[in-house]
């Protein structure tokens, strides 16, 4: 199978542009933030706190994550549950940057990507596809912006939400969550050498889309998803 990976730090539109090159190729697409997220909406329920290895572990036996693909992106679900739209809420970013630190976390979540990717052509992205996940992976992307930027993107998307937030704040929040993903011990966000970079800052969406079509063979997905 054909996979592609984008991997780059928060706010750079990675779901966003790997949802419309998904559908622009024709394959599956595969958000591992997703998971992620959905692991740490499910220590918030149980009241347990994401920075807390040991109560993370007790319970991770009892987080049921399955996902499907549709036309319109990603739907994940929590113990039958669908929670596309909770995952999203700001308190669950943090929660999941640091769940993802804990090494039980990410063993568990990589087996079920790297099982996802072996059944279909994919754009999967994350921090550590193309590092980790899938080092063999025939593409790969590392999308970025300026934490100015992605803080402004993100800012406009929580505001159309109905969520008040400081900018200021917003951008913080990249900053450090940038911080906890590049350095952590585990598999931490890196651009490896075989990556193609692509700086999304002064780009449209369609922009960033059109340049890393540019590198990738479409023939070779014609046998579907
Ligand atoms: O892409 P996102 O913002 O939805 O990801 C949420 C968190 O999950 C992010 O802070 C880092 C972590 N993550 C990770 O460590 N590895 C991945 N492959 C995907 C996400």
């Amino acid at each position: 199978m054909i996979n592609i990976a984008i991997d780059g730090p928060s706010g750079a539109g990675k779901s966003t542009i790997s949802k419309l090159l998904a559908a622009k190729l024709g394959i599956s697409y595969i958000d591992t933030g997703a998971m992620y997220r959905a692991l740490a909406l499910f220590a918030l329920d149980c009241g347990v706190s994401p920075c807390n290895a040991q109560d993370v572990i007790a319970i991770l036996d009892k987080a049921h994550i399955t996902f499907n693909y549709n036309s319109t992106g990603m739907s994940i679900f929590l113990n039958g549950k669908d929670v596309s739209i909770d995952i999203r809420r700001h308190e669950v970013s943090k929660a999941a940057s640091d769940i993802s630190k804990i090494p039980a976390v990410r063993d568990r979540l990589v087996a079920l990507q790297r099982e996802s990717a072996s059944n279909s052509h994919c754009v999967l992205d994350g921090r550590d596809i193309g590092s980790n996940v899938l080092p063999h992976a025939k593409y790969k992307f590392y999308l970025t912006a300026s934490a100015e930027e992605r803080a402004r993107r993100r800012y406009e998307e929580l505001k159309i939400k109905g969520e008040h937030v400081d900018y200021n704040q917003v951008l913080k929040d990249i900053i450090d969550r940038d911080k906890n993903d590049m350095e952590r011990a585990y598999a931490p966000l890196v651009k490896t050498d075989d990556a193609v970079l692509i700086d999304s800052t002064s780009l449209t969406i369609e922009q960033t889309v059109d340049e890393i079509v540019r590198y990738i063979d479409k023939d070779g997905f014609a046998d579907g998803r």
